[in-house]
C-alpha cells in the first residue's frame, strides 16, 4: 500500500500528528512518505498513492494557511483519496472555527472518511483518536484492495 502524508506546520503540532501517523501506519508493515507542504523539494504525483493524508493547521478565522491553497492549486484535480487531518485551538472562536480549515478540506475532496482534529499538540490523551483515525483508513484501503485483486483474479 503507497501512502503519502502530506503536511503544512508552522509550530509543530500538525507536524508530530504527521510523525504519529507515520509510526501508526508503519507499525502494519507499510512504508508511508513524509512531504512537507512548501519546503519538499519536489511535487508528489497523487496518483500514485493508494491514500493521500493531508495535513494542516487553521488560521485566520478558520482560514486554510496559503501553502496549503497553493497545494491544492498545484495537485490540480479533485483526487478521491484525500483523508485531512489537522490541528487548531477551540480558543480561536470557539467550535465554530476549530479546525475548519480540516472541514473545508474533508468537504472539498468530498472525502470519504472523517477529518481528524486534534486541539494542540497530539500528545497524550488525543494519541488515541490519532490512531482510530489511521486504523479505520488502513483497515477500509485493505479491505478495497483485496476486494479489487479478488474481483480481476484470473483476468
Ligand atoms: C493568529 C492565529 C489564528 C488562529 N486561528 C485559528 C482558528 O481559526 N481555528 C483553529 O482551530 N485554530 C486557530 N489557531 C490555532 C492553530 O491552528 C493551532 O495553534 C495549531 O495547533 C497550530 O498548528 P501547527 O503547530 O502545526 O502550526 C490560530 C492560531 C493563531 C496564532
Amino acid at each position: 500500500m503507497k501512502i503519502l502524508i502530506a503536511y503544512h506546520s508552522f509550530s509543530g503540532n500538525t507536524e508530530e500528528m504527521a510523525e504519529m501517523i507515520q509510526a501508526r501506519i508503519e507499525s502494519f508493515g507499510y512504508q508511508p512518505e513524509l512531504y512537507e507542504i512548501g519546503i519538499g523539494a519536489y511535487f508528489p504525483e497523487l496518483s500514485d498513492y493508494d491514500v493521500v493524508m493531508l495535513g494542516t493547521f487553521t488560521w485566520d478565522l478558520g482560514s486554510t494557511p496559503a501553502d496549503v491553497k497553493d497545494f491544492v492549486a498545484d495537485v490540480g484535480y479533485k483526487p478521491n483519496n484525500i483523508a485531512v487531518f489537522g490541528s487548531g485551538e477551540t480558543q480561536f472562536g470557539g467550535e465554530e472555527m476549530f479546525c475548519l480549515a480540516v472541514t473545508k478540506l474533508a468537504k472539498f475532496y468530498n472525502s470519504p472518511w472523517e477529518g481528524l482534529k486534534v486541539e494542540q499538540s497530539p500528545r497524550g490523551s488525543q494519541e488515541l483518536k490519532v490512531t482510530n483515525w489511521v486504523d479505520g483508513i488502513i483497515e477500509g484501503v485493505r479491505k478495497e484492495k483485496e476486494q479489487k485483486s479478488w474481483m480481476t483474479a484470473g483476468v
